[in-house]
């Protein structure tokens, strides 16, 4: 088993391209799995050493399907010990109150479970008004707009997966 699970979810498609670029930045799939959450238990987080969970946001603030199915699960799994790095993908124009809420809610549930949150991303290149992933002046993981910025996602991805190669040790 790889040491990284990357578990995501994706209503268009987006977020899965970002994960696959995200597990060749990062060596591959002899180090990252990628997991789609609807096709897998829960049970599998607890399975690798380090995790990378990634989700859109939709519907003006909320999870998407899959992780809202088991959102009321995250907090009662086992994870102590565990490191966690997050990445979400949303629209900072079309839903600038509520951009990459979706991140913040899974990383408040999973570090309920007792996951340690590595790797925080600055707010600086952004504009919006509110977001749920917003802890002072950095988001709690990378944040990426596919519809407003795609210009500049290689260039993050690059960044912030050399900062996860770090806090994993990999
Ligand atoms: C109806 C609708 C609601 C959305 N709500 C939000 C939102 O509240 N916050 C946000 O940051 N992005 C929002 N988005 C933007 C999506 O998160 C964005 O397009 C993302 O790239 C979709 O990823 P996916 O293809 O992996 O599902 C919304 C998009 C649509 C069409």
């Amino acid at each position: 088993m790889a040491k990284v699970g990357l578990f995501f979810d994706t209503q268009t498609g987006k977020t899965a391209d970002i994960a696959e670029q995200i597990q060749s930045a990062l060596g591959g799939d002899s180090v990252v799995e990628l997991n789609d959450i609807n096709d897998v238990e829960l049970d599998k987080l607890s399975e690798y050493e380090c995790l990378i969970v990634g989700s859109p946001t939709w519907n003006v603030g909320e999870l998407p399907d899959g992780w809202g199915g088991v959102v009321d699960d995250l907090s009662g799994l086992e994870l102590a010990g565990k490191k966690i790095a997050y990445f979400g993908v949303g629209d900072q124009i079309g839903y600038a109150d509520n951009f990459l809420d979706a991140m913040g809610i899974l990383e408040k549930e999973l570090a309920e479970a007792g996951a340690e949150t590595v790797v925080n991303w600055s707010t600086d290149g952004y504009e919006f008004e509110a977001s749920e992933a917003q802890r002072g002046d950095v988001f709690v993981g990378l944040g990426l707009d596919e519809d407003n910025q795609p210009e500049k996602t290689e260039e993050r991805i690059a960044a912030w997966s050399e900062q996860v190669k770090t806090a994993f040790s990999l």
